[in-house]
């Protein structure tokens, strides 16, 4: 995709906040002042059985990008592809689980679009509204800055242990509930704080998201992987060998920009690179005002800090 989007001109709008050229969240554009958009669409795949939970995993995973970059979601259109001859309760399902998340959010579903396809995908493009100066860019996290985590690593390789029939119900339950909390209490509260930089770790892992926050902020981040959260099982599941096609992607793109300086086993190492589902937010703020934010956030885990750039942009110690 990158590649794809290098091609293509860049067309110079002042009003183009944020575009398609620093691989953030989501794009800005500004309508006034003191006024900006924030838009972003996001669909994919199955990845529970049950349609309803499927359906507001997948807005929850769609409004995460407005909050990754501190907007407030207001509306949404989804985005649906279903085979013709599949049971069209399945359907209603999955737009009822997606409606219910939307409306916990806040955010209004004004319609979409939908095409007859072998595969079901669903999700929304979704639009929020920020303030032109409150903007959360992946660039801007700045040497001295703790990085803080608000989720737990491991949907990935625990949706893979799901679909191979090995995973625990225990685990299945905390991924999927982890999947299904929106990163909007996140959001609130990291916009109380002097934020540097913040981005949702999704596709690309906690790696491969700390890169681009790195790349983008020309800084290195170093994580503690001793201070990841990772969930329930989701080691387990790495180490029976229920390893997702993107983890070794991701592993394969990012891993030459990581310098590993810790002894810790490779399976949790792996863990980094796995691919998240409604992932939680990565945010770079002052190292003292780290506590509070953790104090006021449940859940919020200091998982490392920035260093001015070093060879790599990321380090694991
Ligand atoms: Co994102
Ligand atoms: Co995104």
């Amino acid at each position: 995709m990158d590649r794809v989007l290098k091609a293509i001109p860049k067309i110079a709008n002042p009003n183009v906040l944020i575009g398609f050229d620093t691989a953030d969240d989501a794009g800005v554009y500004r309508l006034s002042d003191d006024l900006a958009l924030v838009q972003t669409v996001d669909f994919f795949t199955p990845i529970v059985d049950d349609p309803f939970t499927f359906g507001a995993i997948a807005a929850a995973n769609s409004l995460s990008d407005v909050y990754a970059m501190g907007g407030r979601p207001i509306s949404a259109l989804s985005i649906v592809a279903f085979p013709a001859d599949q049971d069209i309760d399945t359907l209603s399902e999955i737009m009822r689980g997606g409606h219910e998340k939307m409306r916990e959010a806040g955010c209004a579903v004004l319609g979409g679009h939908s095409v007859n396809d072998p595969e079901i995908k669903f999700g929304y493009a979704v639009t929020g509204l920020i303030h032109p100066g409150q903007i959360k860019a992946n660039a801007g996290a700045r040497p001295g800055d703790a990085l803080i985590f608000t989720k737990a690593v491991g949907t990935g390789v625990i949706g893979t242990a799901l679909k191979r029939g090995i995973a625990g119900e225990a685990a299945v339950q905390t991924a999927t509930d982890s999947m299904l909390r929106l990163n909007r209490a996140a959001c609130e509260t990291m916009l109380r704080f002097e934020v540097h930089g913040c981005t949702d770790v999704t596709g690309f892992g906690l790696i491969g998201h700390a890169r681009e926050m790195a790349l983008a902020s020309n800084v290195t981040l170093e994580i503690e992987v001793a201070r990841v959260p990772f969930l329930p099982g989701a080691l387990e599941a790495a180490a029976a060998g229920a390893i997702p096609g993107g983890l070794r992607n991701n592993k394969d793109f990012a891993s030459c920009d990581v310098e590993n300086a810790s002894s810790a086993h490779l399976n949790l190492l792996d863990l980094l690179y796995d691919p998240q589902t409604s992932g939680g937010l990565l945010i770079a703020l002052p190292d003292s005002d780290a506590q509070a934010l953790m104090t006021a956030l449940e859940g919020a885990v200091r998982i490392g800090r920035v260093v001015p750039r070093d060879n790599k942009p990321v380090r694991i110690v």
